[in-house]
């Protein structure tokens, strides 16, 4: 019998807000849990009576409960507070409150348990039992219950108990749906206050985990990016996009992290949010990431322009002050390139504004804008491409598709 967490991370639901909360009122002894859409795309399953309906999507709230002494859990997928589908032209009038239902979705379970970081998790015992506003009713998944049953997964006793609960939930909770959504809607009311009195988001590994990464989401990239480029408009956000692409194209061929290569892309010059510097966007970028408490990101701003980690070799004007320029020296020193560091130079390096360019191409053209390019700097770049073709395996156009791809804000 599969495990499976309620904040739903086999959906990958895990990142959203999620409260897990034991109520023990007149109408509810148990535990509920409440999951927020806060965003995603909305998805939808057909039903004979109510036609399309939704079951994710931005605004849409989950309510979990699992009742004590039952061998259930009952999901109500509800559509964004005070609204539904206008599709739904059934849909019961006696419903319009402010918590309005989508579908319920109900798992009969063998029980349930919590992982280590406390994040409840219920054994599915395959059978489901799923009903609309409209009035649908439907029993899911029994051939699934049958053949674990015949493969001898679940004894005689087991297979039995499911059959029997899955009737209750019928009698229980389909016979008067209306009254249902009444005291589904009557427990999230309570949900939802302990939730506004200060009950705090549960936590999954995954939260914790990205809390503690040094950069961010790579939606939260993009936002940044977006926001910057409102403030200093210009080529640097599609070189930018296209630095991305790249880092995360060789990053997956060579064994790194394509999800951190293609943020760290995205944000090495995020210091242009602050206006048309030349160093000076180093420490900008610098500050900037490591105000928002990203230090993987910021330290990305700080050597993606020194690949021989040498201040004097920048290809640019110094216009920086004492104290942003000390800022640069101290950090460069105190840093020992890695992996990361290597990727973006070189991605910097074949990255334009209109997509991919040939590393001798680009570097001339630096060095056309600026009347040099350092020697060192130039021959260090055609080491990177060396290092990451050898590392990949295979020719650096090639991986990172030079010919097709074209940045989008999108
Ligand atoms: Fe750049």
């Amino acid at each position: 019998m599969k495990h499976k967490r309620l904040n739903r991370d086999g959906w990958g639901f895990q990142y959203y807000p999620y409260y897990q909360m034991r109520i023990d009122c007149e109408c509810f002894h148990g535990l509920a849990c409440l999951i927020r859409f806060t965003d995603g795309e909305a998805n939808y399953w057909a039903t004979p009576k109510a036609g399309r309906i939704q079951v994710t999507g931005e605004g849409m709230t989950w309510l979990e409960l699992i009742p004590d002494h039952e061998k259930r859990v009952i999901t109500i997928k509800y559509f964004p507070d005070g609204t539904h589908d206008e599709e739904r032209t059934n849909y019961p009038k006696s419903f319009c409150t402010k918590y309005r239902p989508s579908i319920w979705y109900v798992d009969v379970i063998e029980g349930m348990e919590y992982d280590e970081d406390g994040i409840a998790v219920f054994i599915d015992k395959y059978l489901d039992v799923i009903f609309t506003p409209e009035g649908d009713v439907k029993i899911d998944d029994r051939s699934e219950l049958d053949q674990a049953h015949d493969a001898g997964e679940l004894s005689d006793e087991q297979y039995a108990d499911a059959l029997a609960e899955c009737d209750r939930i019928l009698k229980e909770l389909c016979s008067d749906i209306a009254k249902t959504n009444a005291w589904c809607g009557k427990v999230r009311e309570i949900v939802e206050e302990r939730i506004a009195a200060g009950e705090g988001i549960k936590k999954s590994r995954e939260v914790l985990a990205l809390e503690k990464r040094g950069y961010p989401t790579r939606q939260k990239a993009q936002e940044l990016v977006r926001e910057a480029e409102e403030r200093n408009p210009g080529p640097w956000g599609d070189h930018s996009r296209t630095a991305a692409h790249c880092a995360e194209q060789i990053a997956a061929r060579s064994g790194m992290d394509a999800e951190k290569a293609y943020v760290l892309g995205l944000l090495h010059d995020i210091g242009r949010r602050f206006g048309k510097r030349h160093l000076g966007h180093v420490s900008d970028g610098y500050s900037y990431m490591t105000s928002l408490g990203y230090p993987d990101a910021a330290r990305i701003c700080l050597t993606h322009s020194f690949n021989q980690k040498k201040l004097e070799a920048y290809v640019g004007n110094f216009d920086t002050t004492e104290e942003e320029t000390n800022l640069i020296r101290t950090k460069l020193q105190e840093t020992e390139l890695d992996d990361y560091d290597r990727l973006i130079q070189l991605c910097d390096s074949i990255s334009g504004a209109e997509g991919v360019m040939d590393i001798i191409d680009r570097m001339s053209d630096v060095k056309r804008r600026y009347g040099d390019y350092d020697q060192e700097k130039w021959d260090a770049n055609l080491a990177l491409k060396d290092y990451f073709e050898k590392k990949m395996g295979m020719d650096l156009y090639e991986a990172v598709d030079k010919e097709h791809f074209r940045p989008s804000a999108k």
